[in-house]
């Protein structure tokens, strides 16, 4: 067996709770990340999910995120408790990582890769909303895992300092700092 890349972009990006090889940037075409996935065990409760993002299908777009190479004899070890973690409506996905040319006249390289997404059909999923109610419903979620605040500014501003730009993470962000002041 050889070592697995998994790619985060998620909490993955901030937090990585796991031991890896080597980490790099990375881009997955054809999907795009939205805060449409409910979280009833992390950054919310049953009674008031808070809102995390999943990835979307979305043609002729990109999503920009890390992704983590995971030695052969620990795979099975860190998907099953990543499993067991995102067992609120996540489901594992492969497809190809692109990741960043060296220089610029060099093709980028790519490799398989897994990533966890929720799918419209789970049964946590809250689909899109006004940017304004998503910031809103970010802005009085807390759970077990902290505030859903938290989760959108470490977000955001792992991001920023990667130098991967998401409108809809940024905006949000700038709606929820809005709405603190
Ligand atoms: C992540 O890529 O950070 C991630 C997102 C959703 C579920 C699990 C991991």
């Amino acid at each position: 067996m050889q070592s697995v890349w998994l790619f985060g972009y998620g909490s993955l990006i901030w937090r990585p709770d796991f031991e890896f090889v080597s980490s790099k940037v990375a881009w997955v075409d054809g999907w795009t990340r939205r805060f449409w996935q409910g979280s009833h065990d992390h950054r919310g409760v049953p009674d008031a999910p808070g809102r995390v993002v999943t990835l979307v299908p979305a043609e002729g777009e990109r999503c920009g995120g890390v992704a983590f190479e995971i030695a052969a004899p620990n795979v099975a070890e860190i998907f099953d408790a990543l499993d067991y973690r995102e067992k609120n409506g996540y489901d594992r996905c492969e497809a190809e990582l692109s990741f960043e040319p060296a220089a610029n006249n060099e093709i980028a390289s790519t490799k398989k890769g897994i990533f966890y997404v929720a799918n419209k059909s789970n049964f946590a999923f809250l689909g899109d909303a006004p940017i304004t109610r998503i910031a809103e419903q970010i802005k009085i979620s807390h759970g077990p895992s902290g505030a859903n605040a938290d989760y959108l500014l470490n977000l955001a501003q792992a991001l920023r300092e990667l130098e991967i730009v998401d409108e809809h993470v940024f905006a949000i962000e700038r709606e929820l700092l809005q709405l603190e002041r």
